[in-house]
């Protein structure tokens, strides 16, 4: 056997072995995929599906979403029409695409996806079990700039049918969440810190777009960059270079007095520490940010929303972890932002005041405020709208939760 079809032989069995060990059709996908672009070497993937799931390709009103992708760019809010690229192309005709070497005018569609890199090879291929036509399952770029033969082509084809023959019996891809109206839009976004003539590169280049209303989870090793990410769309800090909009406005070069009055506008923190007045009751913690924001939300309002009517005059020494991160929320929820970051709120919290946090989270969600999160817990990813993984500096994979969970259902 030649080395390529050792190497094919290899990916067809991992994908095999991580599809059969994942739990949930969720896991069974994105293990697969994962298994296949490590064996390829590819730098990203998607899968796509349609989100009608009739079994003629022709379908006019059916629409391509991505549903689980790996790389720089955010392609949430990209889809495509059965014809209309490759990706709509190959799910019509069920009949793969091979650019080994891709020109730009081979295909704009996928250009257009994925503008925040350059596309050099790409295979795209039907995702299709013998009952249903899915999707489609697309490949961007070798590892290293190379560009995919035509063995790596046929292994990436075989995948996506057993990965498709895996979910056979479910007959529910189709995700529950839509995305909302693009609220804010990163891109190409760098951070570095310069300590004497030492320069650290922290942010090598993020973007991501987040969606209105959606709880969005941030997941990385320690020293990613999630803290740094999450300080710039909080109007913190800013960008080295590179462009981060919110509502419509630029702030990547704004004033320190247009950060203020973004932040004050539109953002409530938390933080894994409470940061709470030990001298003031729950009550008096809230009405110190009162003064200092236009339209305030009572502080009694603030604390029911948390749970806490009940101990709105227990001094923080007085209340359990989980009861001070409340308020803490409360004070974050006082100027009734649109949008919440939270960097590990749960981090210093046991399991069961983690949930009572985490549902407390999850209510201010459902009734349209927009989160960001910041954890290393796997499990709450699973309350998610989206979730977005960041590795050294970069996002790298991104994640729509087909159905999230309550976080009442979380377990660890
Ligand atoms: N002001 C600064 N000056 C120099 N280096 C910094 C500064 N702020 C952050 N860094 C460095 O940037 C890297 C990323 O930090 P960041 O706090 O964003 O990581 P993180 O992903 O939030 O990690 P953790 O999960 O541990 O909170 C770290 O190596 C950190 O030392
Ligand atoms: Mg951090």
């Amino acid at each position: 056997m030649d080395s390529s079809m050792i190497s094919a032989y290899r990916a067809l069995n991992e994908a095999q072995a991580a599809i059969a060990r994942a739990q949930t059709l969720d896991e069974a996908l994105q293990e697969g995929l994962k298994a296949i672009l490590k064996n390829c070497k590819a730098e990203s993937g998607a899968i796509w599906y349609a989100s009608s799931m009739g079994d003629d390709g022709d379908n006019p009103s059916c629409i391509l979403h991505p549903y689980f992708w790996i790389g720089g760019s955010d392609l949430t809010s990209c889809m495509h029409v059965p014809g209309d690229g490759s990706v709509g192309r190959v799910y019509q005709t069920q009949v793969a695409e091979r650019y080994l070497h891709f020109a730009p005018e081979s295909d704009p569609a996928t250009v257009s996806d994925f503008q925040d890199i350059e596309v050099n090879s790409m295979i795209c291929v039907p995702f299709s079990s013998m009952k249903k036509n899915l999707g489609c399952i697309q490949f961007i770029n070798k590892e290293g700039g190379g560009f995919f033969t035509n063995e790596e082509a046929d292994v990436c084809e075989m995948m996506a049918m057993l990965a498709a023959m895996a979910i056979e019996e479910n007959d529910n891809l189709q995700p529950e969440w839509s995305p909302g109206n693009t609220i804010m839009r990163v891109r190409g976004v760098t951070r570095e810190f310069k300590n004497g003539d030492v320069v650290t590169k922290v942010l090598k280049g993020v973007n991501l777009d987040v969606y209105e209303g959606e709880f969005l989870v941030l997941l990385g090793e320690s020293g990613c960059g999630k803290s740094t990410l999450l300080n710039i769309i909080g109007g913190m800090d800013h960008p080295t270079s590179g462009s981060f909009e919110c509502f419509g406005e630029e702030y990547s070069n704004a004033s320190q007095q247009q950060l203020t009055e973004y932040r004050r506008d539109n953002i409530g923190f938390i933080f894994q520490s409470y940061n709470l007045m030990p001298n003031l009751n729950a009550r008096q913690n809230l009405e110190l940010i009162a003064s200092l924001v236009p339209k305030p939300m009572s502080a009694d309002e603030a604390l029911e929303i948390v749970n806490l009517g009940e101990r709105k005059t227990n001094y923080p020494s007085q209340m359990s972890g989980g009861q001070q991160q409340r308020v803490s929320i409360a004070r974050a929820l006082m100027k009734r932002p649109r949008i919440i970051l939270a960097d590990e709120p749960t981090a210093a919290l046991d399991y069961t005041t983690s949930i009572e946090v985490l549902e407390v989270m999850e209510k201010i969600v459902s009734e349209g405020t927009t989160m960001i999160m910041v954890t290393h817990n796997e499990e709450i990813c699973r309350m998610a709208d989206r979730v977005v993984r960041m590795r050294n500096g970069r996002m790298y994979e991104v994640t729509v939760n087909r159905r999230k969970a309550h976080a009442n259902e979380l377990v660890w």
